[in-house]
Parts: C-alpha cells; structure tokens; sequence
C-alpha cells in the first residue's frame, strides 16, 4: 500500500476542503505570508494541468454519471417534488465548483451583502471592458465572453427588448444596482479570452511563490479535534475514490495557528457535526459527543431552484449538440482549434443571452396571492433584487443521445430568493455514511408561483425568436386538450401576435410539472450561517465557530440569506475577505 502524500505532524493552518473560498485564502495567504506553512486537504481529485478542467467547454462532460469530480448529494424524496428524491451536485475536486462550474457570471445585487460590496471586484480582471469603475483590473480571474457569443444569445437580447418593451437591451447588468435589472444583455463568463477557464487552482494555488504552500487531493477530513474548547488539529484518511490503495487508517494533524473549514454548504455543517459541533439530538442520534451545543449547524439549507425547458430551433442554429452527439473524430479537430488559438466551441460555455427579470408593479396580478408575502418580505422594497435569472443554453444539458434527432435548445430559469428552506444532518459519525439531507425545494408555495410566472414568461418570448421552430412537448406542462398553450407551432409568431390566455386548468397543468422537473441550480448555501448565535447562527461576523477557538468556517455555507446571482462570484468575494479578516489577525495584511 502506498502512502499517496507525506503529511508533516504539524502545521501552522490547516484547510479542511480545499474548495473555491478555501484555495482563494489559502493562496492569498500563501503570498502574504510566505512563512506560515499552509496545508489544505481536499478528498475530491487534483484538477492541475487537465484540460477538462482548463477548457472552458468541456463543463458539460463533468455532469456525466460517471463523474468523478462531481459528488451528486441524494435528498429525502419530498411530496413538494412529485415524490422525486432531489438530488443536489457539488464540486469535488481541488478548487471545488470553481473548477466544474457553468462559468456563467453574475453578480448579485448590492442589497443581498452590501457589506461585503467593497471587496467585489478585487479578484477578477474584466477584460470586457477593464476601465469600468464597476469591476476590476488586475485581478487574477479573466472574466470576457470567451471565445464565441452564440446567434442564440443575441436573439433572445434583441427580441427580448423588442417583445417586452419595458425591459430594454444594455451592455452591464452585473453593476450591483437598479439599472442592472430588467435589461436584455449577453452574460460574461468566467472565462478569459484565450477560451480557459477561470478557475481558482490554477490562479491562486498551482502557480504559488510559497514554499509552504501544500494542497493534497484525495484526503478526507473526518473530524476537526477540539481540546478544552480550542480547536487544535483534524483527523483524515486517504481517500480510495481518488487513491485507490492508499492506507485507510485515521491519522492526525495538528494546526498550530487555526482550522479553516471550507467544505461547502453541503459539506462543512457535516464535518461539524462529526466534531461534536451541533445540534444535540442529531449528535446523540448519530452516537456523537457533545463539544458544543450549536442549534443551528445544518439548518437554513437554500439553494436556487431551477428550470429548464426545451425548444426546438432551426437545423442552422449553431448549438453545442452537434459535438455532443458527434464521433471522436470531430472533437479531435475542435480540440486542435483550442491549442492553436484558444477558439471554437472549448473556448465558450454556449450561455449568452439572460436578463434579470423582476416583475413590474402591472404584472405582480400575475403571480398570483401566493406570491405576495415573498414579494413583501423580501423583493418590494430592495428594487435592485430581480426574481428571476432567466437564460438558455444553446444545446441540450446533458446527453442528448436520449432526444429525437432535432436542434434543441433549453431555455433556464433560476429564482434567485427561494422562500422555501431545507436542512442537512449526520446520520452517523462515518464521514462517508450518507447524511439526513432534506433539500425543501418548492415546500413554499411562493416557489411554485414564482417559477409559474417564469415559464409563461418564457413561452412568450421563445414563440418569437427567429430561430425558433416549437416547443418539444415531451419537456413542457401536459396542457389540457384544447388549451391555447397546446397550440403546435412550427415557426415563430410575429411580434405582434396575441398572448396565450392561460386558463386555471393551465395553471394547474405548470404546477404540476414544476413539481416534477424543477431542479436544483447547484447553489447550495447557508448551512453555517453568519449570523447571531440566538438566531440560529454558525459562526460570527469574523467567521469564527461560536463556542471553540481558533475555528473558523470559510465557504458559501456562511451565508446568512441568499443572493440572487449565480454563486461563484459570492465564494469568491468570501474568500477574499476571509484572506483579509485571517491576515489581520495575524498581524499583517494581504
Ligand atoms: C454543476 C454546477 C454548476 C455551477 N455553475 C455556476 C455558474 O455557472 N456560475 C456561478 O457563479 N456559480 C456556479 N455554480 C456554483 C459555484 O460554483 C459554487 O457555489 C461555489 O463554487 C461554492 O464554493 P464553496 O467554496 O462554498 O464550496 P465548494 O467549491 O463546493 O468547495 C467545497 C470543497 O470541499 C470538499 N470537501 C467536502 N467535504 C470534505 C471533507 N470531509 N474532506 C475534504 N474535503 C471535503 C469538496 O470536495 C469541495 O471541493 C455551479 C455549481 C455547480 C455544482
Ligand atoms: C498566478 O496567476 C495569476 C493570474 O492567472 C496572477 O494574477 C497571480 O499573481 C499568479 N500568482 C503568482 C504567485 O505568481
Ligand atoms: C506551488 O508552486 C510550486 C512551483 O512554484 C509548485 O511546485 C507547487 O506544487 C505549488 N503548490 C501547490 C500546492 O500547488
Ligand atoms: C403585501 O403588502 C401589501 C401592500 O402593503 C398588502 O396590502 C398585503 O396585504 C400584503 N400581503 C401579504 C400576504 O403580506
């Protein structure tokens, strides 16, 4: 048996999860302090140097269910979801999400973390535009359209515009304000304009000056130890998914300094728990001594409920599914493209067209009774929250070997302040035990309203895209017989043409399949959440774990509420400000 990395007995921090937050610190520390030997330990695969990783387009193929870089998180089935167990992804290698995400990027309005609004900004360079005042400059991320904006994307801008006339086009929606909301624009992506991922590995970790920097892959953290309320070290094992003869005995590692958890919003709450850090029943349950009572390890579980629908569009319209069903040959070709010059379809993630969308006082009738004590709690008087993100992707999500032989295109819909909320907790102390997990998608009522209001929304729009050729029913509501929204259509309305009057049976019919189809966005959040220990609070504002010292958590966990955007930019912004918080309170800056 071989022993895949040599773990000295000590070192000065220790990262438990070495995820996107958790490498951006990691790696800002390493800079700042190269001194402080820093270990992070990931039980997911290294990504340094793989082009799947590197290629901005191959983050389709990490969806596959043979997948090893995604861990698929299996929920309790729910009533609220047609009986389906909800499953969950998450990254689960070095740089976590960051490293297999959509690369879409937006940002979040200034309201949902206007503390933390400063630090926007630090990371990224723009290359779209780098004189913005908006966004940064010099940062390590690129963020530009990569290398190609596809028809799809400017399509659905400019009939967007002309369709909904109070919902114009613009070149910035990710400015954190008002103006950013209700506009037709093409999306940025985490992408430079060589066609590479933007990545946190390969910009913050595997490029390092420090000589003590140390990220090991496939090492799982069973347990942070805590000795007389401070926390002094983990213990780990090698991780046989990833080093398949490694030893699997429990070995230790001290941290002279700290323990950073960043094992994400659907890893960190377990790794407490596993610690004696939690709710007592579910640590008694589970055979678990008490270190500290925290109520609220695991609880607040958000994540932003998603829906996607097919439609049929033009042979002609370029989309990623001809690569996708096509023979090794030409994916041959499209790879050469990308090393000569960082072009073609591995350069682009095919999302381009989105808008924002947040009802207009005229339309809130439209959404129905269930809808208004969200719209009052949380959307009425913050108008720079939009309620929906709305975009499409020119190709199919996954494997479209399983669809008829036409060009599809799937439009999505994300809803970016859920009312509903789960929660997730040990069901034992074996770190690869499956945990309790309820995810709670769709259990309010408002969830179903507002996504009911997306998809006519969206039928509408998609009905006058150029390109647009029918709705795949196969993929949609089962309308009643009879109803306008069964309507065939094989080729797109004018501007002009009346709206489908959508009937209660229609309604009931959209319900009905919201419950069977609506996903989860892989945002997962708020687990751990930065807030008052009396209400239900994980760690305070300086990210440290009530009750045990030298504990800190460093991951989208933290998240007190949500925030409307795609969550990449949000892990970022706290790892860059956990970067900031750390180096103060070791005497110097980062
Ligand atoms: C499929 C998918 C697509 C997405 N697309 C987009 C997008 O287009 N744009 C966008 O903005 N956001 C997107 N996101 C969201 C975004 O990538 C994540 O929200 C973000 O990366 C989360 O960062 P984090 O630091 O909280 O956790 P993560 O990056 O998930 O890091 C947690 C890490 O901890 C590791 N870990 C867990 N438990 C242990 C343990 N016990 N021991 C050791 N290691 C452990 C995990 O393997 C993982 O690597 C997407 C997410 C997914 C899953
Ligand atoms: C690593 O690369 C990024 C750009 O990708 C750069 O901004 C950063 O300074 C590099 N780090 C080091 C230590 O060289
Ligand atoms: C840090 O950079 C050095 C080369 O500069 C490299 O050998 C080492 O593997 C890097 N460390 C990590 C954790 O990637
Ligand atoms: C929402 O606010 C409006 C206007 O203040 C009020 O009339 C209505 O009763 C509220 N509805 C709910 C469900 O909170």
């Amino acid at each position: 048996m071989t022993t895949p990395h040599t773990i000295q007995a000590e070192y000065d921090l220790i990262f438990a999860g070495g995820g996107t937050a958790a490498c951006v610190t990691a790696g800002r520390l390493a800079t700042a302090f190269p001194a402080l030997s820093i270990l992070v330990l990931e039980c997911g695969p290294t990504t340094k140097d793989k082009k799947e990783h590197i290629q901005a387009g191959q983050w389709i193929t990490h969806l596959a269910p043979t997948t090893k870089t995604i861990q698929f998180h299996i929920g309790k089935p729910s009533e609220h979801v047609a009986g389906r167990p909800f499953v969950v992804p998450s990254g689960r290698c070095v740089g976590g999400g960051s490293s297999i995400n959509f690369m879409v990027y937006n940002r979040p309005a200034a309201s949902d973390f206007d503390a933390w609004e400063a630090d926007f900004g630090n990371a990224e360079t723009y290359e779209i535009d780098p004189k913005k005042s908006t966004h940064g400059s010099d940062g390590p991320l690129k963020v530009s359209f990569g290398s190609e904006v596809t028809q799809l994307g400017k399509e659905l801008k400019e009939t967007g515009a002309k369709f909904e006339k109070n919902r114009p086009e613009s070149d910035e929606c990710n400015a954190f304000d008002v103006e950013s909301i209700n506009k037709f624009f093409i999306m940025p992506k985490w992408i430079s304009k060589d066609g590479r991922r933007s990545d946190i590995p390969h910009n913050y970790i595997y490029n390092n000056s420090s000589k003590k920097l140390f990220v090991f892959d496939g090492t799982l953290v069973n347990r942070v130890i805590v000795e007389d309320g401070v926390a002094v070290g983990i213990e780990y094992q090698f991780d046989n998914r990833v080093h398949e003869s490694a030893p699997q005995d429990i070995r230790v590692v001290k941290a002279r300094k700290l323990v950073v958890v960043g094992a994400g919003a659907l890893g960190s709450p377990l790794l407490l728990e596993r610690s004696g850090l939690g709710r007592k029943d579910v640590l008694e349950k589970a055979g678990i001594a008490v270190v500290a009572e925290i109520p609220g390890v695991g609880e607040n579980y958000q994540d932003h409920a998603f829906l996607y629908t097919p439609y049929i569009v033009d042979p002609e319209l370029k989309t990623m599914n001809s690569l996708l069903r096509s023979d090794p040959a030409t994916w041959g070709q499209t790879f050469r493209e990308w090393e000569e010059s960082g072009t073609g379809q591995l350069g682009a993630n095919y999302i381009d067209g989105a808008i924002k969308m947040r009802p207009h006082p005229e339309e809130l009738p439209e959404l129905g009774p269930d809808f208004l004590e969200l719209w009052n709690s949380t959307l009425a008087n913050h108008p720079d929250k939009p309620l929906i993100w709305a975009s499409a992707v020119a190709g199919t999500l996954g494997d479209p070997s399983s669809l008829p032989n036409l060009n599809f295109i799937f439009s999505m819909s994300l809803l970016g302040y859920p009312a509903s909320r789960g929660r997730l907790h040990i069901s034992s102390s074996d770190p690869l035990a499956a945990p309790d997990f309820e995810p709670g998608f769709l259990s309010n009522p408002a969830d179903v309203a507002a996504l009911r209001w997306a998809y006519k929304k969206g039928r509408e729009l998609y009905r006058r895209l150029p390109s647009f050729r029918g709705v795949f029913f196969p993929g949609h509501p089962k309308f009643p017989a009879g109803s306008a929204a069964a309507v065939e259509e094989t080729a797109p309305v004018p501007l002009d043409a009346p709206k489908i009057m959508w009937s209660a049976e229609d309604d009931k019919a959209i319900d009905v399949f919201l419950r069977q189809v609506v996903t989860t966005s892989g945002h997962s959040a708020g687990t751990c959440a930065m807030k008052p220990f009396d209400k239900g609070g994980v760690v305070d504002s300086k990210l440290n774990v009530y009750g045990v010292k030298k504990l800190k958590i460093v991951d989208l966990s933290i998240l007190p509420s949500n925030v409307n955007s795609n969550t990449y930019s949000a892990a970022i912004a706290v790892g860059e400000k956990a970067a900031v918080i750390i180096a103060e309170e070791l005497g110097g800056s980062v």
